[in-house]
């Protein structure tokens, strides 16, 4: 029997049921009505010295006010046990660890049987290796693994921010934030890991989430057609199952456990002008005049880089912004906000009052050895802020008293998966980041490398609640783990000015909103590479329903501010923006639904036509709130 022994009692985090055997535990709990916690930790024995006790797990994701969870119904037939509470509940065979979650009260539901959500096959894992950790190779990637029944027809939605089409049944999927440039329609992984789905069947959907910020991988029916694969290289799997039955209850309960977006201020959601490659007050100044001297909107100017002195984050370039907080103040009477960028790399250079602080005050991430990690990024050398520990976001906050006291009302939290473009003690990393064994206090990269950005843009909220508490500040984020809708929108990276970027920032974004994080949209015009009048046209015309709209390109390419092509192709982008003015009452209307339904702006037909399999795959069109649809052009010369 692999499961001998069953205790029901209260936990660390409210009542639970905890199972185990010679090595491996599983505890069930149930934090809301409709939700149902498995954690699976097999080799328990080997992996936590309280065995068969389990420790309470810090989680990256869930809101930090989660009311302590509800008691559970417990009955043992033989080898069978069943679990219940709110709605749904567990089944487990003890004898062969295979365990599934239905609807409705188990056994004593008159007997009869709910549906089936989830079906897990068959799970296990691998005790930690002995030696000491030294080389990448050394770690197990897929020391956890679990194996949930994906049935014929079942769609596949959400898992953050991905390319493909909407259903991802049939894709492999990393989730390790990756600063991807440039990235293509295969590209996987990009910068933002959610591993949450919405399994969609015959118009009913539920909901699986893996709270573990370790590196995951999953395989949506594609090395087994009717297979569902997780593989985790942390020691356990954290499974939330939560009920459905439309979409929208998915998302709702998701976000009843990872927490709503806060409501963004008006301004963000006007139209937004950046370049990188504007450096001075006065590049921001002419980008202004040029808005208005055509009769264009715009509520906000994005400051790349270039701003600060030596790329010395928290600092400002004094030949380019000889007085930051006038300029700030000069743009705000013309109605127009500065959003300036923060990238989390601190240079390290002595006397520098921001690398200074965070070396006496043991604020940054080490190496195994455990010297601090030395990277590059724009810094060069530079040092990284440990945003996954608390005591690191209260300092950073602190920081943001230097915007907040210049008048700034919104950020651009940048390069937080964290990028790092080369290291000083060379070192094999995945991707262009920190290698797998640096230091993050006790735990190491691999655990919480996808959960860097939370804490960055954490502490931006954090701190421009305390400087400017009447103020409601936009944060915008490229990378985050499950959980960062509560603390930034996103953005999606580095797209390229081409006619397959247009098309693929819909479904993009549609997954995004599908993966609890309302307030997504893509650079307009596109990031690398020249874009065309007819392509600039387009994208304004195709992001009226983006969430925000910011028209940003990368240094050296061609300009692309809405008046670069000429006057037609102006008037178009003009209409296109004032259709989208016409539209901000609804937009902030359903900017507000989003905070307390967790639907996105930019809806996925799928979350209202779940029955309709045609409307569920539809990724070329989307909706704003119910009734309105919009299908635009995503081809040349069309
Ligand atoms: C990264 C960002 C991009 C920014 C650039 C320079 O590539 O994704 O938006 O312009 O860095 O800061």
């Amino acid at each position: 029997m692999r499961f001998s022994s069953f205790a029901a009692e209260s936990g660390g985090q409210g009542p639970e049921v905890r199972v185990w055997g010679a090595s491996d535990v599983l505890v069930v709990t149930a934090p809301l009505p409709g939700a149902l916690r498995v954690r699976l930790l097999p080799e328990a024995r080997a992996n936590t010295l309280g065995f068969p006790r389990v420790g309470p797990k810090r989680s990256f994701a869930l809101r930090p006010d989660l009311p302590a969870g509800a008691p559970l119904q417990v009955t043992e037939a033989g080898a069978e046990l069943w679990v219940s509470a709110g709605g749904l509940s567990l089944h487990l065979n003890r004898v062969t660890g295979a365990w599934r979650v239905v609807t409705g009260h188990g056994p004593a539901d008159d007997g009869a049987e709910g549906r089936e959500l989830v079906s897990a096959l068959d799970w296990s894992g691998e005790a930690p290796t002995q030696r000491p950790a030294l080389d990448a190779e050394r770690f197990n990637l897929r020391r956890t693994r679990l194996h949930l029944d994906a049935p014929d027809g079942a769609m596949y939605l959400g898992f953050g921010e991905r390319v493909g089409p909407l259903d991802k049944r049939g894709m492999h999927l990393t989730f390790w934030n990756t600063d991807c440039f440039p990235h293509h329609t295969e590209t996987d992984p990009l910068y933002v890991s959610v591993p949450f789905t919405t399994v969609l069947q015959g118009g009913r959907a539920h909901g699986v989430f893996v709270d573990e910020p370790w590196r995951m991988e999953v395989d949506v029916a594609r090395a087994h057609p009717t297979e569902l694969r997780w593989a985790s290289a942390g020691p356990e799997l954290d499974v939330y199952v939560l009920a459905g039955p439309r979409p929208a209850d998915v998302l709702r309960r998701y976000a009843d456990l990872t927490g709503y977006a806060p409501m963004p201020p008006l301004w963000a959601l006007g139209a937004a002008q950046s370049r990188w490659g504007y450096r001075t007050a006065d590049d921001l100044r002419a980008v202004i005049q040029g808005y208005r001297d055509r009769n264009l909107p715009l509520d906000s100017v994005y400051v790349d880089i270039d701003y600060m002195d030596a790329y010395k984050v928290w600092t400002v370039s004094r030949a380019n912004f000889p007085d930051l907080r006038a300029f700030v103040k000069e743009a705000g009477e013309q109605g127009v906000k500065l959003v300036p960028i923060v990238d989390p790399g601190v240079k390290l250079e002595a006397g520098y009052d921001v690398y200074e602080e965070a070396a006496k005050g043991d604020h940054l991430v080490r190496t195994a050895r455990g010297d601090v990690l030395v990277g590059e990024v724009w810094p060069d050398p530079a040092v990284f802020p440990d945003f996954t520990r608390p005591e690191v976001v209260a300092w950073w906050a602190g920081r943001h008293k230097f915007f907040a006291d210049a008048g700034i009302q919104g950020q651009w939290n940048d390069m937080n998966e964290p990028a790092c473009f080369s290291l000083r003690q060379p070192r094999e990393t995945e991707g262009k980041t920190l290698p797998y064994d640096a230091r993050h206090g006790t735990r190491t990269h691999l655990e919480v490398h996808n959960a860097y950005a939370n804490g960055m843009s954490e502490a931006s909220r954090l701190g421009y609640a305390k400087f400017s508490p009447n103020v409601r500040p936009w944060v915008l984020t490229r990378a985050g783990y499950a959980g960062i809708q509560r603390h930034a929108t996103v953005w999606t990276g580095d797209n390229t000015a081409t006619w397959s970027h247009l098309a693929l920032s819909l479904p993009m974004i549609q997954g995004l909103g599908l993966s609890g994080i309302p307030f997504a949209a893509a650079d307009v015009g596109g990031f690398a590479g020249d874009t065309t009048g007819e392509l600039l046209a387009r994208w304004y015309q195709a992001a009226v329903g983006y969430a925000f709209v910011r028209n940003h390109a990368a240094l050296g390419t061609a300009d692309q501010e809405p008046w670069r092509f000429g006057e037609a192709v102006t008037d178009v982008i003009r209409s296109a923006l004032e259709l989208r003015y016409r539209l901000l009452p609804h937009l902030y209307t359903l900017a507000h639904a989003a905070t307390r339904t967790a639907l996105p702006v930019l809806r996925p037909l799928a979350l209202h036509w779940p029955a309709d399999e045609d409307a569920a795959r539809e990724d070329t069109q989307y909706l704003l709130g119910e009734g309105l649809l919009v299908a635009p052009v995503l081809r040349a010369g069309h």
